[in-house]
């Protein structure tokens, strides 16, 4: 969604905002702009359209040491050049970018123009540049002003401020979404994402919501809202620009699908012991003690984060027998949960940003629940909210659709399915074939990654239908929501999931030879009742791509990968599903990494 850049240092700014921007350009918008200030002069340039068509539009004058960019996913008033940010107030003094959602902004806006004050776009976040550019003329402090200006504002934002008069500093804020700031040699940066900064610096500053900065060349303070100052420590970032290439490969997405032996292997690192047959998870910050304590665990995050955790569940359940389920979390928070002391809540998010996660998170916390995370991105949000988690350590993922980081958390869930079983009533037997299986992955993600030129073949000739049903039973149903879930991101084919035990309940209706039906088929105990599901399908002229541990007359055609431990294949059996919709999608020619109307991280409710 929307991204910020800001500088302030000896160098032209414009370059790196605009490399900043393009390093953001994987969260998904749809204009972008900068502004900058040379002499006392603000200057903006704003474009709808790419980055690219911004820095085209950036003429060579366009000269300053401090400036701020923007990219814009659209919410209040289409995208357009004069909707994009930075906004300027009417005396063309103060430049704002904004992320978020600032919900009393019809009365504010309404307030101004009865004051006089005339608007020019149609967005909720020009209020803020009007209402910053009325309170500098009283004040003249630009971190007055701005601290004034947000106490009549409601909602949410991240933003970074210039004002002409004042050409050595920037003031930002966060209330709801992220902002960083980047700590360089005689120059500071912020952003809305490590991602813009990681080129220039690895020491980064989080702010906190209701936390403020200014920021100078030479250092930078922060303070609350009430003018308090706090203290904050540099925190280093490991990871670095090249994380952030696609690595020759055509696609992120491919890229990403391609590295996750290597991921899998990291989200494992260090945390089995052989000797027990246990997981090492340090960051839950339990004891054995607290661990054995909770009756329920309570999954929740959104989208592909939601169908991770759903495999989760599955795997706590098997394993620790605890009674475990997942839910969107943008559906939990409104529904005024009850939450109960003896239940274990886990949120999951790859950013560590998704607005709804974080909500979820922040009502839990009010409700006392105790609340982990499994989260990517070191430091987000989520990350500091909850109070114990899992890392993925799957390096920063780019593509918007998810491919690493589900499956990284799918093992993170195997990892403390393991723990919670461990401590209960899971044998040292069953946790030593777990824990084997758990080293076989990466391995065996590989022998899977060479069927890609078959899967190719297979996405191609299905491409064309008009719909896909995708069924699995009970381990293999999360399988099936989230391969419904890829196709219908990238490819724009449409995708339904379904149990397969529910098919002759409803949907067996649609099925013909115009919709094919992808059987997640494991060799488990299921095996009989599914390839009896297929018979079914087949009886109504349906076609079937079947992925399982064999090959069956009853399907078109089978897609066979190697088999795990009955509890770990899901894991295994989602990954030809990724290379199938990244083929689908290519077959389509779509926008593969940044498909239509999707953000990657979803930053608004
Ligand atoms: C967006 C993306 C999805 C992603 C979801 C959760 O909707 O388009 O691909 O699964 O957010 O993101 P998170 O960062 O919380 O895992």
């Amino acid at each position: 969604m929307c991204g910020i850049v800001a500088y302030v240092g000896p160098k032209d700014a414009a370059p790196i905002l605009l490399e900043g921007l393009q390093r953001l350009e994987y969260r998904g918008y749809d204009s972008a702009g900068l502004a900058v200030v040379n002499a006392k002069s603000l200057k903006t340039r704003k474009v709808k359209g790419r980055v690219a068509d911004l820095a085209a539009a950036v003429p060579a004058k366009f000269k300053g040491t401090i400036g701020i960019g923007h990219t814009r996913w659209a919410t209040h008033g289409a995208p357009s050049d004069v909707n994009a940010h930075p906004h300027i107030d009417q005396e063309q003094r103060i430049a704002v970018v904004h992320n978020g959602i600032i919900e009393n902004a019809d009365e504010l806006r309404r307030r101004l123009e009865g004051e006089g004050v005339k608007f020019e776009s149609e967005t909720d976040s020009e209020v803020l540049s009007q209402l910053i550019g009325r309170m500098v003329k009283e004040t003249e402090s630009l971190r007055e002003a701005v601290l004034r200006a947000l106490k009549s504002v409601v909602g949410t934002y991240g933003i970074a401020v210039i004002d002409e008069q004042r050409p050595g500093e920037i003031v930002v804020a966060r209330n709801g979404s992220p902002i960083v700031l980047g700590l360089g040699e005689k120059e500071m940066f912020a952003a809305s994402d490590v991602a813009a900064l990681i080129r220039y610096t690895r020491q980064v500053v989080h702010l906190e919501d209701g936390e403020l900065a200014v920021i100078k060349a030479d250092g930078f303070n922060t303070f609350t809202s009430d003018a308090r100052e706090t203290a904050k420590e540099p925190f280093t970032v490991d990871w670095d620009a090249g994380h952030y290439d696609n690595g020759g490969y055509e696609h992120y997405l491919l890229k990403e699908i391609s590295e996750q032996p290597d991921t899998v292997a990291r989200t494992l690192r260090g945390r089995i012991d052989d000797r027990f047959h246990i997981a090492h998870l340090g960051g839950l910050n339990m004891d054995a003690r607290e661990t054995r304590s909770f009756r329920r665990v309570k999954i929740i995050g959104c989208g592909s984060a939601y169908y991770s955790g759903q495999m989760g569940a599955q795997l706590i359940e098997e394993l620790a027998r605890i009674p475990a389920d997942a839910e969107p979390a943008s559906e939990f928070r409104y529904r005024s949960p009850v939450v109960e002391p003896d239940t274990l809540y886990v949120a999951i998010s790859q950013s560590g940003e998704t607005y709804d996660t974080l909500a979820a998170v922040q009502e839990l916390k009010r409700k006392g629940g105790r609340v982990l995370g499994i989260v990517n991105t070191v430091g987000s949000a989520i990350a500091r909210e909850t109070d114990g988690g899992i890392y993925l350590h799957a390096g920063p993922e780019v593509s918007v659709a998810s491919t690493k980081a589900f499956i990284s958390t799918a093992v993170a869930f195997a990892l403390l399915a393991l723990h919670l079983g461990r401590v209960r009533d899971l044998s040292p037997a069953d946790g030593r074939r777990i824990c084997e299986g758990l080293r076989r992955l990466p391995e065996q993600i590989k022998e899977i990654l060479t069927l890609e030129d078959r899967i190719k073949e297979l996405a191609k000739k299905y491409a064309d239908a008009p719909g896909m049903m995708f069924v699995g039973r009970v381990r293999g149903y999360p399988v099936a929501r989230e391969g419904a879930q890829k196709l219908k991101e990238i490819s724009y084919v449409h995708a339904e999931a379904y149990p397969a035990s529910e098919l002759k309940h409803g949907p067996l209706a649609l099925i013909s030879p115009e919709l094919p039906t992808v059987a997640i088929v494991p060799d488990d105990e299921l095996l009989d009742k599914n390839l009896t599901t297929l018979g079914e399908i087949r009886a109504r002229h349906g076609r079937i791509l079947m992925v399982g541990h064999r090959t069956s007359e009853a399907a078109d055609d089978c897609i066979v990968v190697p088999k795990n431990q009955v509890e770990l294949d899901p894991i295994l059996l989602t990954i030809p599903l990724q290379l199938f919709a990244y083929h689908a999608a290519v077959a389509l020619d779509r926008d593969v990494d940044r498909p239509r109307n999707l953000a990657k991280s979803v930053t608004v409710e």
